[in-house]
């Protein structure tokens, strides 16, 4: 393992990333964290970078016992800094920040580069993004690399295996960067690149079995998309049948969806699944309501209160159940980006927030939270996905929101509405796949205007329904730009969509980026 502290950057995160792409285990913990009780050894320390100056009277410090450890150090930006400081505060209030592309000169001692930049070319480009810098090489330390505007920009104690660098590694901007985390893990640190998702996933259903015992039971829900579903794959390769997954049914699915599921999960996967078909429930709640939070709000707390109904159902079931337990446990696919918000480093005087679970549902139920995908990428997952045999299609999906068609309808849901939709979706992404550019989009969907669109069908003009369709290209889906389709496809999708849905008038596709859109319509 190697051990990142997080000092707040906003890159902390891709320094964990980086390592996985590696195949080398590394977790990450607060820059605070006691590392007097931690729970494993690590091979080597990275400290990350942070906002701070490590004069600032409330700066974070690193456990000194770090250095003690005799383990080798790696400290990038404020890390070095934090080197620096500890090595007899060798730091200066930067007087101009460097931020941006530099030039990175690799210095040579004996005809020999630092083990840290083996291999790497003698002027490398690099991102900085720092004010302070050093003033002074600490004692014991030199040289190992400068740029422009930093003297310092590589400093290393060879003997006692502590490394520090100005620049960024981790970032994209800095294109040999991965070889130097490299360097720094598998040549000096000695770490094993044996990571896989095999072996993520046999140490993961080994420590579920561990942690649920011989007969504790454990309640999920689904809902189609790939982490629910690896994640109940998971459980079930884990714990087998005392794995009760649950699938509601709020009747704003797409088209067939709850039956898809339960046929993949159930047959195909041998997950143990009930589909709960509360779509009356929901449509009958959702009836004239326009506005989408309280959309929003009336989808969730009845999902809670189903689920709930279920769990209770289920945790009775299993009471009678010989040689199995009470049902104690909660399954969630909670993912790393989640995950994230509540392990950074927010800063000495705030809090760590811990992350958001569904309606805070197993808080209420007195239930204990169980993650199995809480250290992974999405991409992660999809490859885990993919090695457990989960069909293809289903993996590569493209996210669908919890509250469904609901915030694809703009203003109030019927049941036709809710047809029309599915339908015209259906033709939507059965097209999108037929022209071989599902993969190409990261989300596509058709919406439903709230107001009629004029039309002619045979010789009748018709007050018919107009359909949006929108198809995105995204990484976060922070910001997102429209899929521009191959010539042809769109005007057969349409065509589709007005000869084979019933009430449909007009059909648009829709090209703004977000921002200033969002991607969903409500
Ligand atoms: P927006 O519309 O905010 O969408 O650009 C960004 C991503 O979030 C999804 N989304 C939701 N997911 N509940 C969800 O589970 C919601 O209420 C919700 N609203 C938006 C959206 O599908 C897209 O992937």
């Amino acid at each position: 393992t190697i051990l990142v502290l997080d000092f707040g950057s906003q890159y902390t995160h891709l320094i964990t990333r980086r390592l996985r792409e590696l195949n080398i285990y590394s977790e990450m913990l607060p820059c605070t964290q006691k590392l007097s009780d931690l729970e494993f050894k690590p091979k080597g320390i990275i400290l990350s970078g942070g906002p701070y100056s490590v004069y600032a009277e409330d700066a974070p410090h690193v456990d000194p016992v770090a250095f003690e450890l005799g383990v080798p150090i790696l400290g990038i930006c404020y890390g070095l800094q934090e080197i620096a400081w500890r090595h007899g505060k060798n730091v200066l209030a930067g007087e101009k920040r460097e931020f941006g592309h530099a030039g990175l000169d690799v210095h040579t001692e004996n005809g020999q580069v630092s083990r840290l930049f083996k291999d790497l070319p003698n002027n490398t480009d690099v991102w900085m993004s720092h004010g302070d810098k050093l003033s002074r090489m600490p004692d014991g330390f030199r040289t190992i690399a400068t740029s422009a505007n930093s003297p310092y920009a590589g400093i290393a104690h060879e003997e006692k295996h502590i490394y520090g660098i100005q620049f960024h590694p981790e970032v994209t901007h800095t294109p040999r960067g991965v070889e130097v985390i490299r360097n720094f893990a598998v040549g000096i640190c000695g770490a094993k690149q044996g990571w896989t998702m095999e072996a993520f996933k046999d140490k993961e259903v080994a420590r579920i079995r561990k942690l649920v015992g011989e007969k504790g039971q454990v309640i999920g829900a689904v809902s189609g998309g790939v982490d629910s579903t690896v994640a109940a794959k998971l459980m079930q390769e884990a714990v087998g049948g005392r794995f009760h997954a649950v699938m509601v049914d709020n009747g704003v699915l797409r088209k067939d969806e709850a039956k898809q599921v339960k046929e993949t999960l159930t047959r195909g996967l041998g997950v143990n699944l009930t589909v709960v078909d509360a779509s009356d429930r929901f449509l009958d709640l959702l009836e004239g309501v326009s506005d989408p939070e309280k959309k929003r709000k009336i989808i969730g707390n009845t999902f809670i209160e189903i689920f709930e109904e279920e769990a209770k159902r289920i945790a009775k079931e299993a009471e009678l159940t010989p040689h199995a337990g009470p049902v104690e446990w909660f399954l969630q696919g909670t993912l790393y980006p989640d995950v994230i918000e509540s392990i950074s480093f927010k800063g000495p005087s705030q809090t760590i927030k811990t992350h958001h679970n569904v309606g805070g549902l197993p808080e209420k139920m007195k239930l204990k939270l169980i993650e199995p995908l809480r250290e992974l990428f999405k991409d992660e997952v999809r490859a885990m996905g993919r090695e457990m045999g989960i069909p293809a299609d289903l993996v590569g999906r493209h996210p669908f929101p919890g509250p469904g068609l609901a915030i694809r309808i703009l203003g109030a849901v019927t049941r036709e509405k809710v047809r029309v939709l599915q339908q015209a979706d259906l033709i939507f992404i059965e097209e999108i796949r037929k022209a071989g550019v599902y993969n190409d989009i990261s989300q596509a969907f058709a919406a439903l205007s709230g107001d009629r669109a004029v039309g002619v069908v045979g010789d009748q003009r018709l007050h018919g329904y107009l359909v949006f369709l929108r198809a995105v290209q995204t990484t976060d889906f922070m910001t997102a730009t429209a899929y521009e389709f191959p010539p042809g496809v769109l005007t057969k999708i349409v065509s589709r969509i007005g000869n084979e849905v019933e009430g449909v008038a007009r059909v648009l596709y829709e090209v703004t980026s977000k921002p200033p859109s969002t991607i969903e319509f409500e």
